[in-house]
């Protein structure tokens, strides 16, 4: 085997195991209790998500008269990845909960997909079409896929990503036009995923929890959501001043503008362009603030002071 045929083996593999992420049901929970008035009525789909076995299904299935949920549709994806020694094809499957259905589907309760039930493919693109909500924890890999087809089908989301998801400019563009933010938990508001047993751990914090599944707590994962929550009409207190204190606040080369390396640190007197951390966005009210810019300054290069680079910054600027 070639060493480029082992390099794609070995990205794949870093892929697909970079998916296997499951998401706990108290975190799902903990979300979730913030939008119960969104789903009155509702059609859900958890599009990336086992019925058997996601905690996404079994929150809505639970939850399902409470809140008021019209259907509840869970489709899993089987990959599709034949080799010489494995050619068989495994085709996806879906569920349909309504309420007085079983809480565990039997197996002939699930509706086989013709493909592998991929969120872009048809079939599941068709599922996606009836719904209302989608909520899942997609896979990583292909997050910008995947908000991009839940965008252009005009759909209500709430949805894991990881934190770096926010620098993508598909996600960025959307979240400075109002149109995506954070939902109410983040970094360690989010407590772990279930990985497989086989997986490696690479130094970030893990645990065995009391039914034996292996937890991994990244601590670098939020929600975005579409849905109104009510961290958007939450005003940051702001207590530092700018006047009186310029040395605190350099100012970039090449925008008109100071930066701060903290949220608190954003002056409650100066009415020009800041740089904020990207940490600010779990903060960050439209009616108190408008996002101006993201890294880059009037030259498109990225933000510089004294011919440094400070972190990402994001460009804010006080509403009047
Ligand atoms: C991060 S895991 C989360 C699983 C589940 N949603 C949860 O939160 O427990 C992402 C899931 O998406 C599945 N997946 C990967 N590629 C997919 C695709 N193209 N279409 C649909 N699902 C996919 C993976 O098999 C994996 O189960």
């Amino acid at each position: 085997m070639t060493r480029r045929a082992n390099h794609s083996l070995l990205d794949r593999a870093k892929t697909s195991k970079r998916d296997e992420f499951y998401t706990l049901y108290a975190d799902i929970e903990r979300e979730l209790r913030h939008y119960e008035p969104h789903f009155r009525d509702k059609v859900v789909f958890c599009n990336c998500d086992d019925p058997r076995t996601s905690n996404f299904f079994k929150y809505f299935a639970d939850n399902f008269k409470k809140l008021a949920l019209r259907k509840l549709i869970c489709a899993c994806y089987r990959k599709y990845d034949p080799d010489l020694f494995s050619p068989s094809f495994e085709h996806g499957f879906y569920y349909e909960y309504t309420e007085g259905k079983n809480l565990i589907p039997e197996a002939d309760e699930l509706i086989t997909f013709h493909g592998d039930g991929d969120f872009r493919s048809d079939e599941s693109t068709a599922l996606l079409r009836q719904a209302d909500i989608v909520v899942t924890n997609p896979p990583f890999s292909l997050f910008r896929e995947y908000i991009a087809l839940l965008t252009a089908h005009s759909k209500k989301f709430l949805l894991i990503s990881s934190i770096n998801a926010i620098t993508y400019k598909e996600v960025f563009t959307l979240i400075q036009a109002n149109k995506l933010w954070l939902g109410v938990n983040f970094g360690r508001g989010i407590s772990g995923f279930i990985v497989p047993e086989d997986y490696e751990l690479y130094g970030t914090e893990t645990r065995i929890d009391s039914l034996g599944r292996k937890i991994i707590s990244p601590n670098n994962c939020l929600w975005l959501t579409n849905l109104d929550n009510f961290r958007r009409h939450e005003f940051i207190p702001l207590t530092k001043k700018y006047y009186g204190h310029e040395s605190d606040y350099p100012a970039y080369d090449n925008y008109p503008g100071i930066n701060v390396d903290r949220t608190e640190d954003i002056p409650m007197d100066y009415a020009g362009a800041v740089g904020v951390p990207i940490t600010f966005l779990h903060k960050f009210s439209p009616e108190q603030f408008e996002i101006v810019g993201f890294r880059k300054g009037q030259d498109g290069r990225d933000l510089t002071i004294g011919g440094k680079c400070p972190y990402f910054r994001i460009l804010i600027r006080r509403l009047p």
